[in-house]
């Protein structure tokens, strides 16, 4: 565990993206995809704040997960689903969907069948998500009329929720010929359930991209993960067309244990790498053990008014900032690596040549998270 490094996760801004989305899709349900422990922002904290801010739905990626959350907030009434990592062959799993009240999402033929032949799973929620172009996880689109009819030769003429995920939703919703496409497949697939007397409770296609450009806006439900933890998911070309200015909800912060004076041509840390100028050398508490990964090599950082480089190889426990030789730099001062700034946030993003989920869901149980929270919230 780390003594000068944490993360911040400030809920009240998580609150002030939840209040902003709720003005972009005042009709919308949402399900908040709280997976990879919440974006890396610690997941029971972010639901449990959440469900304070009147969300109560939420998406994992697994079961485990699920659970987890199902046994940390005991105490209130909310709906999991779990996304992609569970296996209904075995006993077990399905049990715990049952005792824990938890919506598994279906994608495959082989787990609806299980579903449907079971007794035990008779009043089980049809969760279903159908491919409509992305070719990871999904029931094809084209087969929703046999789908259908399976599901109606088993007695049942309801489905709890249908949905899909966009490929690009990092791309234009109205000229990305895929984008085009999904939306157009999901209709049909909608269309093909409900013509074989199927009534459907609720649909999904909507994640961050998607919601950010004002599409899928029609369906009951939104899916929004990225956009809740601060930043634009979208493609710089395009990003000009974000309805989203979010707040990102947490900074990373670390501690400068040593500032040494470095001359035009002196080596610096492993390998030696030979400095360019003269300058103020800043040693922080943060490596690639920590998630600050070799890709921050050369990213700007900011300290007061001066503009620093991460210099040389990162550490597994720490890196260098090399700032201007004038700069003030004193031990013991912290240092922000990110803050709430989405426009600086999204720069780092670019140095470093990683998405925005990635730099989140990176940073390692070694540096802790700390939450911050107005007393009035
Ligand atoms: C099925 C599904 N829906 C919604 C999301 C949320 O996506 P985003 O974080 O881009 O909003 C994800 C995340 O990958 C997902 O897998």
């Amino acid at each position: 565990m780390r003594f000068g490094s944490r993360l911040a996760v400030n809920l009240d801004f998580l609150g002030e993206n939840i209040d902003s989305l709720k003005k972009l899709c005042p009709q919308n349900n949402i399900i908040f995809m709280v997976k990879a422990n919440g974006y890396g922002h610690g997941i029971v904290e972010v639901v449990r704040y959440a469900l304070k801010k009147g969300i109560n739905e939420f998406g994992c990626a697994t079961l485990a997960e699920a659970v987890n959350l199902r046994e940390q907030i005991p105490d209130q009434q909310f709906e999991i689903y779990v996304f992609s990592d569970f296996n209904l062959n075995i006993e077990a799993e399905g049990d715990l969907f049952l005792e824990k009240r938890i919506i598994p999402v279906i994608t495959n033929e082989h787990d609806l069948k299980i579903v449907l032949s079971n007794q035990k799973y008779r009043f089980f929620p049809l969760c279903l998500k159908f491919n409509t172009g992305m070719n990871r996880l999904g029931m094809s689109w084209d087969k929703s009329g046999e789908i259908a009819d399976l599901i109606k030769s088993n007695g049942r003429d309801s489905v709890f929720h249908v949905m899909t995920h966009m490929a690009c939703a990092s791309q234009s919703h109205r000229e990305h010929p895929l984008n085009i496409k999904q939306r157009e497949r999901f209709d049909e697939v909608k269309e093909s359930l409900k013509s074989r007397g199927l009534t459907i409770e609720s649909t999904s296609i909507a994640n961050s991209g998607t919601i950010e450009q004002g599409f899928g806006l029609e369906e009951t439900h939104i899916r929004p993960g990225l956009m809740l933890y601060g930043p634009s998911s979208l493609d710089e070309s395009i990003r000009h067309l974000s309805k989203w200015n979010g707040k990102i909800i947490s900074a990373l912060e670390t501690e400068i244990i040593k500032v040494r004076s470095i001359k035009k041509g002196e080596p610096v840390g492993y390998g030696g790498t030979t400095a360019t100028k003269d300058g103020q050398l800043a040693i922080i508490t943060l490596g690639y053990g920590d998630g600050l990964s070799t890709n921050y090599g050369n990213s700007e950082m900011f300290f007061k008014e001066y503009t620093g480089n991460i210099f040389g190889r990162v550490n597994m426990d720490m890196a260098q900032i090399l700032f201007p030789a004038d700069a003030d730099i004193k031990e013991k001062s912290t240092i922000q690596i990110w803050n709430e700034d989405p426009s600086r946030f999204l720069k780092l993003s670019k140095q470093t040549q990683m998405i925005p989920y990635e730099l989140f869901c990176q940073i390692s149980s070694r540096v802790p998270r700390v939450y911050l929270e107005s007393r009035d919230s």
